[in-house]
C-alpha cells in the first residue's frame, strides 16, 4: 500500500482540484460571497493570532456550533424513505377522503421507521417496539398514519405517557440503560401497570426485533373513523401488511448485529431501495358499525386491546411502495414532522384517551424539536396541495399571506390569495353525541388486562413461546429489585401458568408469587376461545 506523505501545505490543493474550476463550482458563503480559500483562517502575519474581522471562519463556525436540534423525545432513532400509495378500488362508500375515491389512484407517502426508547446513536436490533409513521401527501392535506409494529399499546391514557417514557428510557441517576427493556424501572412501571400486559407479551416477542424494516407489519393502533359524502360513519382499524412477509432475527443475532453493524436496518433500507429492490405492504382496513362496536366484548376506545381479524377481517385497499431514498438524512428523516392530527376530509378521531392526548403532543414537541411554528414550510413537511390561510410571522417565515386580506372576514376582492371556508368540502368533526360529568377516572370498560395477553401467548407456536419465555427471563435477570422480578411473574400468572413458572424458574424463584390481583375481571370464556388469526401471521 502506497503510504501516506505529507507534502506540506499545497495551499488550494493542486492537481488534487481543491480549488474552483474544472467542474467545480465556486464556493461561497451562506450570504453567496465566493471564497477565496476555505482552509486557512486569516492572520495578522504568517502565525497569527487570528483575525476578528475573518467573516469567512466565523460565519462557518457558528453555523456548525448550531448543528444540533433536539433529537425526538421518544422514536429518536429512525429512518425514512419516499414512495408511492396506490388505492385498489373506490372506498367513496366509506369515506370520502381523497385518496380513496379512485382505483388506481396514487398518492406520495413518506415512511419513517424507528425504535422507541433509544436514542439517535444507539443500536437498531434493539428489542423495542418499532415506530411505523407514514405521511400521505394527499390533494386535501397531509394525513398522518403514526403508527406502531405491534397492534396494542402500553397505556390507555396519554397523561400516562411521561411516566412510561421516563421508566422505559436512561435511568435517572446513572444515565444507563436505553434502547433496551433489561431494567428496573421499566419492569417496575409496568408491573404496576397492569394494563401494560398485553403490549409486553408482544413486545417479548419475536415482533420486537424484526429482521429489518421491510419485513414488519404497521398498525395504526387506535380506532379511528371513515366519514362518507353523506356524513355517515363507519370505525377502522388499520393496518400495514408487509409483502415481503414477516421475519424476526433471534436474540442471540441481534446481540451479534448491534456489535457488528448498529446501522443494520438502516443499511437495509438504503440498500434494497438502490438495489431496486422496493419494499411493498398492503393497507388493510378492519371497518366495523357502532353496533359491533356496542356488542363487542373490549371497548373500541382501549388501545391495549385488538380486534381479532375473524371477528372482522382486515379489507386490503392498496399498497405503499418505497421507491426512493432519502436525498438529506437531515432535511428529510429528521426534519419531517408526523402528527396524529393531521387528518382529512373523510377520516376523523375517536374519543380514544391516548389518542386525544397524542393529538396535543406531537404538535407541541415538535414547535421544540424544530424551532418554529413554520415547520411546515420545510419541503419534507409541506402538503403537496394548495395552501391557503391566514397565518403569519413566526420564526423563519416563508409563505406569509400576499397582498392585502390577512384576516376574516374581509370585504376585498375575490383573488387567489383571499380563501374563505368551504361549508361543503371543508373538514368537519362527525357529529357524535357527548354527554356526562366532568370526570377524572378510567372506564370499566377499559378492563381485564390478561384475556388478550393470554391469546396471544397460546396463539404462538412452541418455538415462539420459548423466544417469550426466554426473553422475560433474560430481561427480568438483569432487574436488581428482586420483588419486580415478582411483580411481573405474578402477572404472568394471569397470563399462562406454565410461562409464569418457567419464568420464574429461570430467574431461580424458590416459591411463586401470588397471582397478581386482577384488579378488573378477565373474560373466562374468551380464555377458552382459540387463538386470535391476527396474532398468527
Ligand atoms: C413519536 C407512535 C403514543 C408522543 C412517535 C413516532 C411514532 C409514534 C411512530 C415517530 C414519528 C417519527 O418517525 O417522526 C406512537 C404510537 C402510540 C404513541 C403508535 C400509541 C398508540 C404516544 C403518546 C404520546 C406520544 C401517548 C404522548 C402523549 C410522541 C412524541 C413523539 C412521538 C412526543 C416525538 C415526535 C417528534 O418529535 O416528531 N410516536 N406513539 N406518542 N410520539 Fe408517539
Amino acid at each position: 500500500a502506497e503510504s501516506f506523505k505529507y507534502e506540506g501545505n499545497k495551499g488550494q490543493g493542486g492537481e488534487l482540484h481543491q480549488k474552483a474550476g474544472d467542474g467545480y463550482p465556486t464556493m461561497t458563503t451562506a450570504q453567496g460571497c465566493p471564497v477565496h480559500d476555505d482552509q486557512n483562517s486569516l492572520k495578522a502575519g504568517a502565525r497569527g493570532p487570528s483575525a476578528l474581522e475573518d467573516h469567512v471562519m466565523r460565519e462557518k463556525i457558528f453555523h456548525f456550533d448550531h448543528e444540533r436540534i433536539p433529537e425526538r423525545v421518544v422514536h429518536a432513532r429512525g429512518y425514512g424513505a419516499h414512495g408511492y400509495f396506490e388505492t385498489y378500488e373506490s372506498l367513496s362508500d366509506i369515506t370520502c377522503a381523497e385518496i380513496f375515491q379512485e382505483k388506481g389512484k396514487k398518492t406520495p407517502v413518506f415512511t419513517r421507521f424507528s425504535t422507541v426508547a433509544g436514542n439517535q446513536g444507539s443500536p437498531d436490533l434493539a428489542r423495542d417496539v418499532r415506530g411505523f409513521a407514514v405521511k400521505f401527501y394527499t390533494q386535501e392535506g397531509n394525513w398522518d398514519l403514526v403508527g406502531n409494529n405491534i397492534p396494542v399499546f402500553f397505556i390507555q391514557d396519554a397523561i400516562k405517557f411521561p411516566d412510561l417514557i421516563h421508566s422505559a428510557k436512561q435511568e435517572p441517576d446513572r444515565g444507563f440503560p436505553q434502547a433496551q427493556t433489561a431494567h428496573d424501572n421499566f419492569w417496575d412501571f409496568t408491573s404496576l401497570s397492569p394494563e401494560s400486559v398485553h403490549m409486553l407479551m408482544w413486545a417479548m416477542s419475536d415482533r420486537a426485533i424484526p429482521r429489518s424494516f421491510r419485513f414488519m407489519e404497521g398498525f395504526g393502533v387506535h380506532t379511528f373513523k371513515l366519514i362518507n359524502a353523506k356524513g355517515e360513519m363507519k370505525y377502522v382499524k388499520f393496518h400495514w401488511k408487509p409483502k415481503q412477509g414477516l421475519q424476526s432475527v433471534v436474540w442471540n443475532e441481534a446481540l451479534k448485529i448491534n456489535g457488528a453493524d448498529p446501522d443494520f436496518h438502516r443499511r437495509d433500507l438504503w440498500n434494497a431501495i438502490l438495489a431496486g429492490d422496493f419494499p411493498e405492504w398492503e393497507l388493510g382496513m378492519q371497518v366495523f358499525d357502532q353496533e359491533f362496536a356496542d356488542n363487542f366484548e373490549f371497548d373500541v376506545l382501549d388501545a391495549t386491546k385488538l380486534i381479532p381479524e375473524e371477528q372482522v377481517p382486515v379489507k386490503i385497499v392498496g399498497k405503499m411502495v418505497l421507491n426512493k431514498v432519502v436525498d438529506n438524512f437531515f432535511a428529510e428523516t429528521e426534519q419531517v414532522a408526523f402528527c396524529t392530527q393531521n387528518i382529512v376530509p373523510g377520516i376523523d378521531f375517536t374519543n380514544d384517551p391516548l389518542l386525544q392526548g397524542r393529538n396535543f403532543s406531537y404538535l407541541d414537541t415538535q414547535l421544540k424539536r424544530l424551532g418554529s411554528t413554520n415547520f411546515t414550510h420545510l419541503p419534507i413537511n409541506a402538503p403537496k396541495c394548495p395552501m391557503r390561510h391566514f397565518q403569519q410571522d413566526g420564526h423563519m417565515a416563508m409563505h406569509n399571506p400576499k397582498g392585502r386580506a390577512n384576516y376574516e372576514p374581509n370585504s376585498w376582492e375575490a383573488d387567489e390569495n383571499n380563501p374563505r371556508a368551504c361549508p361543503a368540502h371543508g373538514f368537519k368533526s362527525h357529529n357524535e353525541e357527548v354527554s356526562g360529568e366532568k370526570v377524572r377516572h378510567r372506564s370499566e370498560t377499559f378492563a381485564d388486562h390478561y384475556s388478550q395477553a393470554r391469546q396471544f401467548y397460546i396463539s404462538q407456536t412452541e418455538t415462539e413461546k420459548e423466544h417469550i419465555r426466554d426473553a422475560f427471563a433474560f430481561e427480568l435477570s438483569k432487574v436488581e429489585r428482586l420483588s419486580i422480578r415478582e411483580r411481573v411473574v405474578s402477572h404472568l400468572l394471569n397470563v399462562d401458568k406454565d410461562l409464569a413458572k418457567a419464568v420464574g424458574e429461570a430467574l431461580g424463584f424458590s416459591e411463586m408469587p401470588e397471582p397478581a390481583e386482577a384488579a378488573m375481571e378477565t373474560r373466562e370464556d374468551l380464555v377458552e376461545s382459540d387463538a386470535l388469526s391476527i396474532l398468527k401471521n
